[in-house]
Parts: C-alpha cells; structure tokens; sequence
C-alpha cells in the first residue's frame, strides 16, 4: 500500500496582526494528516507585549525558525527578511508558503518564494486603501500580483482584485481568519476590572468607567504619530473625549517614543485617560467588547469592533476594509479632531451604528483556507 503524499507548508509571521491571524491557519492546517505546517517568525516584532505574549495566549506553536530580522527602515526591513529567508527555503523547500496580511514581512516572504517558484497563498488578499503613502497598500499590491492563491475577507476584495485582472480562479472567498481567533477567544477574554488593576488605573478612573463606561483608544500609524503637530492635536481631541467619557489607551512603541520625543505627555496630564503598554489580546478583547466606543487606526480593530458590534470610529482617511462601513459598526472620521470630538458625540448622544456580522465571518475561515491549500496541492 502507498502512503498518500503529505505536503509542505511554511507560514511566515512578523508581527502582532499577524499572529492573531496566523493562530488558526495554523490549528487547520496541524489537523490535517496530509499537511505538514512550518512557522517561520521574521523577528520584526520582538518585544514580549508586541510578540510573545500572544503566541502564549493564541496558543500559536513555537516558531520553527526566527530570523530575527528586528526594527529598520520599511526598506531595511524587507531587504533583511529577504536575505535571511532564501537560504531557509533552500535547505529546505515547500511546496506552498501561506502569508498573512499586509506587514513588510508579508512582502518580503512573497518576494522571495516567486523567485523560487514556490507557490504563495495570501490570507486577506485584495484590500485596498487605494493611498500608496501606507507600506501596508504597496506590499498589499505587490503580495497579490505575484500570490497563487488570494484567500479574500469581503466581497470589496473581490472587486478590487478583478479590476486589476487577476484571474478569477485564483480567488476564494473564505472569510475573516481574525474573527476566528475572536470566537476562539471571547470565552477567555479578560475582564476590564483586572487590566485597570494591572496597568495601574486611578482609583477615580475605574469608578469614573463604571459609573459612565469608558472607550478604548489605539493609535499606531505613521500618518496619525509621527507628526508632533498631528499627533498633539489628536492626544488634545482624546482629553477633550475624557471630559465625557474616561479613556483606556495602550500605546504601541511607535506611538510611546513619539509622544517622549515630542514632549507632549503634559497634553494628557489632568485628562481621565489611562495610558499603558501595548496590551495582550485577551486583555485588549476584554475592553473592546466592553467599550461604549472604540477610536482607532489599526486595521484589524475596525474588523473586531464590526465582529463585536462596538461602535468604532476610525482616525484615517480611507480604509481598505470598506465592509466595517457599509455592514458593520465602523465610521471613518478622517484625522481632523473636530470630526473626531462630532463623532464621539454622536455615538453618545444617538448610541451610534448598530451594524450586521459581514458574510462568512463566521469563525470557520481557516477550515476553509485549509480545504482549498489541501484541494490546490493534490492538484499542482
Ligand atoms: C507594523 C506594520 C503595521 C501594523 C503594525 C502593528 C509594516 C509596514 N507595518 O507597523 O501594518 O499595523 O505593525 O503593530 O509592516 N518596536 C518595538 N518593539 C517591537 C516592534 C517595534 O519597540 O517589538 C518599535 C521600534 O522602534 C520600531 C517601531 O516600533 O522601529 C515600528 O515597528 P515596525 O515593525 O517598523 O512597524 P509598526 O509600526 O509596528
């Protein structure tokens, strides 16, 4: 009797939205008997609040490999990946290499494995902000031309992708693998008393929040950060907010040195706001789910809070995730603060967007993506 083939697939992460994503690919593709899944870590997230802790509470297995590539410039960044994973797929090749995505080691990941003909499933293919001054939309651009298979989120994905004549066959449409992760979670998620306590909140603040309930703020992007004038016009709208409505914001590394550099923690100084380290996610799930709002420019909260039903307003001028609008609960207030101060008023005067649960962001998208890897390996 011949054993039936069993096949290769290496899955690369670098940094935190991808290991959120990555958690359940992982889990489908480690059930299947005939798939034998790799993970390769990058290293360019590498702090234990922006990197290990979420391998412990996603339960994310032990990256085979880590290359430990670290902080640069986007250009730097990639490059590095670059050079560190070809010898890897040298030594050893598989036969499918899965990205999650749209960070620089989503890019640099593709970009080596075309060159080796090695296939390239992208998981969130399609977005489109349609502003190439975000890294995220050329490495998005560049990831899909050159994928094999375009594993999409929402319809938009589809659109978007058909418009720039990328053959339909390669499109599966499969749902949202970060709201696997939310269903896997929510049952674990931690309450907001605890990480008041751990992060050390005022006493007025946690009565402040359970008396009036409190928003939950993150803000990490080069555009919203790394302009002092920006960044200190938004930090003054945030403890305008807090005259309302008390605020929890964990900061991002990005987002702490800049407000260091700057020298503009004094704006915050008197304001009900707490700020904190970045948070684990079952500590960042517990506090959305409870938010009255969520102000944010991560990408993958605008999905959570749709997923949860949260109110969210969201601090950049586009999106690439057009179904948190149209279908969920997310509204785009562009990065001016008076739009900011209108929106926040909005959602506590009128309650604000109700929303629906977007097609197939139903916690079985990863089952999906390993259906069609499997279908496409038995093929090639
Ligand atoms: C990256 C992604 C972004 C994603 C974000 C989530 C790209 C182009 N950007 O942005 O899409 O939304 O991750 O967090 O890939 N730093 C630390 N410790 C760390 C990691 C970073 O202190 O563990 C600091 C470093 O000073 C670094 C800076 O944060 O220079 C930015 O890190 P980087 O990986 O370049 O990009 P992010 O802003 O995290």
């Amino acid at each position: 009797m011949t054993t039936p083939p069993r096949f290769k697939v290496d899955c690369i992460v670098g940094a935190r939205p991808n290991f959120v994503k990555i958690a359940p690919v992982m889990r489908a593709l480690a059930a299947r008997p005939g798939l034998v899944p790799r993970l390769i870590h990058t290293g360019q997230h590498y702090d234990f609040v922006m990197n290990a802790v979420f391998f412990e509470e996603l339960g994310i297995p032990a990256p085979d490999i880590n290359l430990e590539v670290g902080s640069g410039t986007n250009t730097q960044q990639t490059a590095r990946i670059m050079l560190a994973l070809e010898p890897v797929f040298l030594a050893s090749r598989p036969d499918l290499l899965i990205v999650v995505g749209d960070v620089n080691s989503t890019l640099a990941a593709t970009l080596v494995a075309s060159k080796l003909l090695i296939p390239v499933a992208h998981v969130e293919a399609g977005l489109r902000s349609r502003d190439r001054t975000m890294p995220e939309e050329v490495n998005r651009l560049a990831t899909d031309c050159l994928s094999d298979l375009l594993f999409v989120t929402e319809r938009s994905a589809i659109d978007n992708l058909t418009k720039e004549n990328i053959d339909p066959a390669r499109i599966t449409f499969v749902g949202n693998v970060m709201i696997d992760t939310l269903h896997a979670c929510l049952a674990r998620a931690i309450a907001p008393a605890r990480t008041f306590g751990e992060i050390g909140a005022a006493e007025g603040f946690v009565k402040a929040a359970d008396a009036k309930g409190f928003g939950f703020v993150t803000l990490h992007r080069p555009s919203n950060v790394d302009d002092p004038v920006k960044l200190g016009a938004l930090l003054g709208a945030l403890a305008e907010i807090s005259k309302r409505l008390p605020l929890v914001f964990p900061a991002h590394p990005r987002t702490r040195g800049m407000i260091a550099a700057a020298g503009l923690d004094a704006l915050l100084d008197g304001a009900d706001i707490v700020t904190a380290p970045p948070l684990s996610y079952l500590r960042a799930l517990g506090l959305m789910r409870a938010a009255r709002l969520v102000v944010t420019d991560s990408g993958g909260i605008q999905e959570e809070t749709t997923a949860l039903g949260v109110p969210c307003l969201t601090v950049r001028e586009n999106t690439e995730r057009p179904a948190t609008i149209d279908e969920g609960t997310n509204t785009l207030i562009g990065t001016d603060p008076a739009a900011l101060l209108a929106g926040v008023d909005e959602i506590l005067t009128r309650g604000g967007k109700a929303g629906r649960i977007p097609h197939l962001w139903d916690g079985r998208a990863a089952e999906r993506i390993a259906d069609a890897v499997e279908a496409f390996l038995r093929r090639a």
